[in-house]
């Protein structure tokens, strides 16, 4: 059972009753570095038979904790989570025959592709979302604030799903050269899309970030998959590691693409640290790499952020999924990475291209993002049987 939350920086303890707990109490605009980790009891909360992964993993999530221990009923916050999360289901962890034979060794693909919104992302949103929906329901809320997001992809077409079918207001803050595939499908969706441009004199950065920090500021909620601006993201993140472990598969190592980092740190949290993370970057955007090196052993990462995470300067990859110039969520994969004896791995350019061809080979649909596991097999960096996830469907054709 989920009890709280504590930071990893200043230690801060929050407890889990706490609605809206976004982030660190101590994290400010000007004092950003601070994220929250879920603390429990230690005691691993009994599955409920149930093919929707929200409700199945209900006993071990934060957002049913909260939902509890503010007064609703197991019945009546589980009946919520079907409802919330309908459309959710537990996608495919089989053993991959054409990448095993090609690789030598036993090759599991998670197939994500076929996930609401095409996408893992969403799992992370929704918990977010189940959050907000126990809150109204127990009158904690008041009226609506709309949800906002800055994304040009994936995780700003799996928000604008979620707040769609719950009639919730929302603002995607998107930068003008968006992928037009998603575009077309956010505004359908009926999101209030903002595309933000870089004019003379704006101070450096991202303007779709810098329109999403002054509408949070203006109290929209930070519908976010970045563990740091909203840590609630990384509750239901995690079931998409404990699908993987219920298989009961003979992996010893994970290898998952980084981006902002949450998807690596929940899927490594759900799947345990018996198994080994290998984190993957390109090389034209390698900023969890060289903090890592940065830090040699360390033990203290927490103190040295500003000093190690420091923004790539020019991301480029065809995995334009994982080119966050910072690797918000570096902290939990550093210990992740230590304690599961797992290290980053960067892939080259050439293996990213290739990666896609012998991805989709294999029979997933992936985008180029959604490759970029295959891409550090083909340069070898597995030693025994290894997990990938194909994380998001190919929409080259949309
Ligand atoms: C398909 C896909 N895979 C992986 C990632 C990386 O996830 P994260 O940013 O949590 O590291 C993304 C992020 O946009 C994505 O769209
Ligand atoms: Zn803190």
């Amino acid at each position: 059972m989920v009890l709280g939350w504590v930071c990893r920086v200043c230690g801060a303890e929050v407890d889990v009753a706490t609605p809206f707990s976004w982030t660190c109490p101590s994290a400010s605009p000007e004092d950003p570095h601070h994220v929250l980790r879920l603390v429990d009891d230690g005691v691993e909360a009994e599955v409920i038979d149930d093919a929707n992964p929200f409700v199945r993993f209900a006993r071990r999530s934060a957002w049913f904790a909260f939902a509890l221990a503010n007064g609703m009923s197991e019945s009546a916050a589980l009946s919520l989570a079907a409802s919330v999360a309908d459309g959710f289901s537990i996608t495919p962890f089989t053993v991959n025959a054409s990448l095993s034979d090609r690789f030598g060794v036993e090759v599991w693909a998670k197939d994500e592709t076929g996930q609401l919104a095409g996408s893992h992302k969403a799992r992370h949103l929704v918990s977010i979302m189940l959050h907000l929906r126990v809150a109204e329901e127990l009158g904690l809320l008041g009226r609506r604030p709309p949800l906002a997001i800055s994304s040009c992809g994936n995780a700003a077409l799996a928000a604008s799903t979620l707040a769609s079918r719950e009639s919730w207001p929302i603002q995607v803050f998107v930068p003008t050269w968006m992928d037009p595939a998603f575009g077309v499908a956010i505004d359908a969706l009926g999101a209030e899309v903002h595309r933000c441009e870089r004019h003379p004199g704006d101070p450096p950065g991202d303007p779709a970030m810098a329109g999403f920090r002054s509408s949070v500021a203006g109290g929209a909620v930070p519908f976010s998959v970045q563990g740091p601006v909203n840590a609630w993201c990384l509750d239901g993140g995690r079931t998409i590691g404990w699908e993987m472990a219920e298989v009961g598969s003979p992996v010893s190592e994970l290898v998952v693409q980084v981006g902002g980092g949450a998807l690596a740190s929940c899927a490594s949290q759900g799947l345990g640290s018996s198994v080994a993370l290998l984190a993957v970057q390109t090389e034209g955007c390698a900023p969890l790499e060289r903090a890592v090196r940065l830090l040699g052993d360390d033990d203290r990462p927490a103190d040295r952020w500003a000093e190690v995470m420091i923004p790539w300067e020019e991301p480029h990859s065809l995995a334009d999924g994982i080119l966050d110039d910072e690797t918000y969520d570096w902290l939990s994969l550093v210990e992740a990475m230590r304690v599961s004896g797992g290290r980053p791995v960067v892939v080259s350019e050439a293996a990213v291209v290739e990666a896609v061809t012998v991805a989709r080979d294999a029979g997933l649909p992936v985008s180029p993002t959604g490759a970029a596991g295959v891409a550090a097999l083909l340069e070898g960096a597995q030693s025994g049987p290894v997990a990938v996830i194909a994380s998001g469907v190919d929409r080259s054709g949309a």
